[in-house]
């Protein structure tokens, strides 16, 4: 193990599950501590923080609805009182409801904003002045979503577009302090929340993705993670501003003249 992230400090919210546990688990295998962020399921991130101290490094387990300013605030006061300071800030949580347009009401929108795009800037207001001096890493997770249609995926679609170009004014705006800004834009992940958008089509929805991919599979959290490490390492110290795909190469590929 090289641990190049020793003694790091870094949050990740949504780490409970999915994306953001796969990669709260690979930054603490490099030595990094880790808070455990989660809204209702404080089983899973129990779990994951337990799995994360077995790793020998820092597990602080935080929870905040991310709708809430007065919350999230809660979980950097403790950020600032334990360490007094982050190295990473990865914006990875989100939630929606899946509707087509014409079923989309003024709330689902308003929600949906709230988390993807308020609450990223309310945390990166709090983080920024914890990475003082520690040439800071903040990550925010898109999808393909913000570039291609999808059913039913308008209302966060459209916040993870206008999430790729918040990112880009961070990266213009806190270059000057060292800190660089970058966006991952996963492919379809096995996860639970891709389970909840496909319902009883998952399988097909898989077979039909994989099946488009250069790369034959699913992207997997880990190949995520990956991403999330290479961007906070010192090699990937020159690159912000960028929204960087991790999808096997799904997005390559458009239709030949045989229809496929
Ligand atoms: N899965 C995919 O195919 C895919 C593809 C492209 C991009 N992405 C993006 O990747 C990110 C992670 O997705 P995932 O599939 O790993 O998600 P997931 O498995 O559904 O996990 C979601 C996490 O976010 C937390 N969360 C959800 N709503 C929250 C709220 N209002 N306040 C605070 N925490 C909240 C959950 O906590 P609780 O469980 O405690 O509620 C959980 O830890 C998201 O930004 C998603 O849009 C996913």
């Amino acid at each position: 193990m090289s641990q190049s992230f020793k003694d790091k400090k870094v949050l990740i919210t949504g780490s409970s599950r999915g994306i953001g546990r796969a990669t709260a688990l690979a930054f603490a295998r490099e030595g990094a501590d880790v808070v455990i962020h989660y809204r209702r399921d404080e089983s899973a991130a129990f779990e994951t923080a337990e799995e994360v101290r077995k790793l020998g490094v820092q597990a602080l387990v935080c929870r905040a609805e991310l709708e809430s300013p007065e919350e999230i605030d809660v979980m950097f006061d403790t950020v600032e009182k334990e360490w007094g300071a982050l190295d990473v800030f990865m914006a990875n949580a989100a939630a929606t409801a899946f509707k087509p347009i014409m079923e989309t009401k003024a709330h689902h929108i308003g929600r949906t904003y709230e988390v993807v795009i308020n609450s990223v800037l309310h945390a990166v207001q709090r983080a920024v002045p914890l990475m003082e001096g520690r040439n800071g890493r903040i990550i925010t997770v898109s999808s393909l979503g913000s570039r291609f249609t999808l059913p039913r995926y308008a209302n966060i679609g459209s916040a993870k577009a206008a999430l790729e170009s918040l990112t880009r004014y961070m990266a213009a705006e806190f270059g000057p302090n060292g800190i660089t800004c970058n966006t991952i834009s996963p492919g379809v992940v096995e996860t639970d929340s891709v389970r909840f958008y496909a319902k009883d089509e998952f399988e097909t929805f898989k077979a039909n993705v994989i099946s488009r991919t250069p790369i034959k599979r699913l992207t997997q959290p880990e190949d995520v993670a990956g991403l999330a490490l290479f961007l906070a390492s010192d090699a990937a110290s020159f690159i912000t501003g960028q929204v960087i795909g991790v999808d096997g190469g799904l997005t390559l590929i458009s239709y030949g003249p045989d229809g496929r």
